[in-house]
């Protein structure tokens, strides 16, 4: 192990002036290599994110008149070989852009609004959402919430995009399936946590893929199907959340994703009753 060090030496005179010694003194720079390493990696993904952030505009700017021009293709009724290429056309343009608002999200993360509410009713509502993809996958989807709802400090938008990610995976995961596919979410107290899991039995993750995907980019699906970035942006929305984000997987058996939050306590849900109420 090499350790970075500031040397320096000092003579040490007697009476008459003559070098009797010298004192070496050797400065451990650990620390301060680190934290220099850690500015320049905060300078390097700042002007990334600048970089990023201009690259966007003009992209999306792009993406918006490609979208409008196929919309209002389909919606004139052209029917046959053109609706098909005008319908990929749309898909992928939709596609790019959700790519772009991902690495906005990555390189600028928003700050967390905080509201009190039930995790589960957002759930609901981003099930609905994808149920076009659990109707045409056939996909099982079970829910066990406990009888008292219980509630957090959450920022909705940015719960949405976790919830959406999870499910979005999943559902992705449970296409190679070929026999039954079930997609489950349970909520559950344990003293001031609330905990959410979301379980498929899809393929599995392999062990040493388990640690590498909370990464950014880290990716196993095709050019075109994934970018890496939704667990990464997941985990950093759990952290703005003070909670933690964990995965249990075994090949062939099928995935959970457990979530962890802090629950607000209870004297604040009873004030926020009355607060509702009154
Ligand atoms: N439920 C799951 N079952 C199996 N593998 C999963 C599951 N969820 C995530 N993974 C694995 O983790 C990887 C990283 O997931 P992540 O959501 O970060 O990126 P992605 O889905 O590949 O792309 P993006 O989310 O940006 O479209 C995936 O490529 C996949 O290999
Ligand atoms: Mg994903």
């Amino acid at each position: 192990m090499t350790i970075p060090v500031f040397f320096s030496s000092s003579p040490i005179h007697d009476r008459e002036g003559k070098v009797q010694g010298y004192i070496y003194v050797a400065q451990d720079l650990t620390e301060r290599k680190l934290l220099e390493d850690q500015l320049l990696q905060a300078q390097k993904l700042a002007s990334l994110g600048r970089f990023v952030a201009g690259l966007s505009h003009e992209i999306n700017a792009s993406l918006i008149v490609i979208l409008r021009y196929a919309q209002q293709i389909l919606e004139s009724g052209t029917d046959g070989g053109i609706r098909q290429k005008t319908e990929i056309v749309a898909k992928r343009a939709e596609h790019s852009h959700k790519i772009i608002q991902d690495l906005l999200t990555f390189v600028r993360p928003r700050q967390k609004r905080g509201e009190i509410l039930n995790p589960c009713d957002l759930v609901d509502e981003m099930l609905e959402v994808l149920n076009p993809d659990v109707e045409k996958f056939k996909i099982k989807i079970e829910r066990d919430y406990p009888d008292v709802p219980s509630k957090i400090d959450g920022d909705e938008d940015l719960l949405r995009e976790v919830f959406m990610n999870l499910m979005v995976n999943a559902f992705q995961a449970l296409e190679s399936n070929k026999g039954e596919r079930r997609f489950k979410v349970t909520a559950s107290v344990e003293g001031q946590k609330m905990r959410l899991s979301f379980a498929d039995n899809g393929p599995g993750i392999d062990k040493k893929d388990q640690s590498k995907i909370f990464e950014p980019f880290f990716t196993t699906k095709e050019v075109g199907v994934g970018t890496g970035l939704g667990l990464s942006l997941t985990y950093g929305i759990m952290k703005q959340h003070e909670g933690a984000i964990q995965v249990e997987s075994e090949l062939g058996q099928g995935t959970v994703f457990h979530l962890d939050f802090p629950r607000v306590p209870n004297e604040l849900k009873s004030d926020l009753r009355t607060a509702e109420k009154a």
